[in-house]
């Protein structure tokens, strides 16, 4: 059994300053150990329908016991952790204000970094704005970059409140994307998907839909983190999803309009 040595913790693969993300394709846990997929943000995922590209969380309360444990991750246990915790006088102290016992347990640990995560929103996007009546908020451009996300279809997955994040999808829908993208022959270019925990073909690489707000800032992209440009995401996502080969200055109108989905930082960062 391993052991948490203290050198993880969240922030070290969801930078909050790096969009609650990271800005490699795979972040390093304890012991040096790559992590197997692109680490997601943790910026608006309260709003997602499960959590982990595979969405083998349901809740954000459920999710967070995994990078705690995992051996790859942080390394710890729920022993060693509420330990730490009743020995620092200050974690005591407020976590008895808030939950009113003298004795800290892992479901109030669950609770306070969910209820911390759901504050991690980013509000007041160009394309929010523009919801809600502000014309001006986005150009020209931007409106016709969102008439193409529309009419193409890329919004059959990537819709709701946090333009994606409701819905499992196979990554190569009309064309194999692993039989025709298979530069390195490592596990992870075989990633399952869903499959994994499933075991039925039809969730074979299957994954959740990402989130698209704030997509320009969190390079590298697909679970995982094989695709610098966003740029290149579309048009992956037009051969693969979709079917269909977009003309560059189709997909740059695109590119333009998923720039609006940049928000203002949560309010922790203000
Ligand atoms: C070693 C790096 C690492 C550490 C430490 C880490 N995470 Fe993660 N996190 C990841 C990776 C990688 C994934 C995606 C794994 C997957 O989907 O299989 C992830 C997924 C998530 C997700 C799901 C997001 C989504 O959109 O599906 C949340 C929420 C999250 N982590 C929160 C946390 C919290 C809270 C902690 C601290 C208790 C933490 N993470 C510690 C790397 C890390
Ligand atoms: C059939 C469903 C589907 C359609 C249609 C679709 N996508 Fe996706 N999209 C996905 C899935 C699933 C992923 C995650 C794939 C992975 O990482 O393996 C994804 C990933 C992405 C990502 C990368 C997100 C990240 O955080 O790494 C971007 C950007 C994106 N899509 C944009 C688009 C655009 C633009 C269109 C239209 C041209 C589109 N998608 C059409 C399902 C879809």
């Amino acid at each position: 059994m391993s052991t948490g040595d203290k050198t993880i913790s969240c922030t070290s693969c969801h930078n909050l300053y790096l969009n609650g993300a990271g800005n490699v394709s795979f972040s390093v846990g304890i012991n040096g150990s790559l992590a197997k997929r692109n680490t997601p943000t943790v910026f608006n995922s309260g709003f997602s329908f499960r959590q982990f590209w595979d969405g083998r969380a349901l809740t954000l309360e459920e999710q967070v016991e995994a990078p705690f444990l995992n051996s790859q991750e942080m390394g710890a246990s729920w022993d060693e952790i509420i330990t730490t915790l009743m020995n620092s006088s200050d974690y005591r102290e407020r976590f008895k204000q808030v939950y009113g016992k003298n004795f800290i347990t892992p479901d109030q640990v669950r609770d306070a970094i969910s209820t911390f995560e759901r504050t991690l929103v980013t509000t007041n996007s160009r394309f929010d704005k523009w919801l809600k009546g502000d014309e001006g908020a986005l150009s020209h451009r931007q409106k016709e970059g969102y008439q193409l996300f529309k009419s193409y279809g890329c919004i059959k997955c990537h819709q709701g409140v946090n333009v994606g994040g409701n819905m499992f999808e196979r990554l190569g829908v009309f064309r194999e994307y692993y039989l025709e993208n298979n530069t390195d022959n490592t596990k992870r270019s075989q990633d399952l998907g869903r499959f994994a925990i499933t075991k039925n073909e039809e969730t074979l690489y299957e994954f959740k839909v990402p989130s698209l707000r704030n997509i320009a800032l969190t390079s590298p992209y697909l679970h995982d983190g094989s695709i610098k440009k966003l740029r290149n995401v579309i048009d992956i996502m037009a051969t693969y999803q979709l079917g269909l080969k977009l003309p560059e200055a189709e997909i740059e109108k695109i590119e333009d309009f998923l720039s609006t989905l940049t928000g203002e930082p949560p309010t922790i960062l203000r």
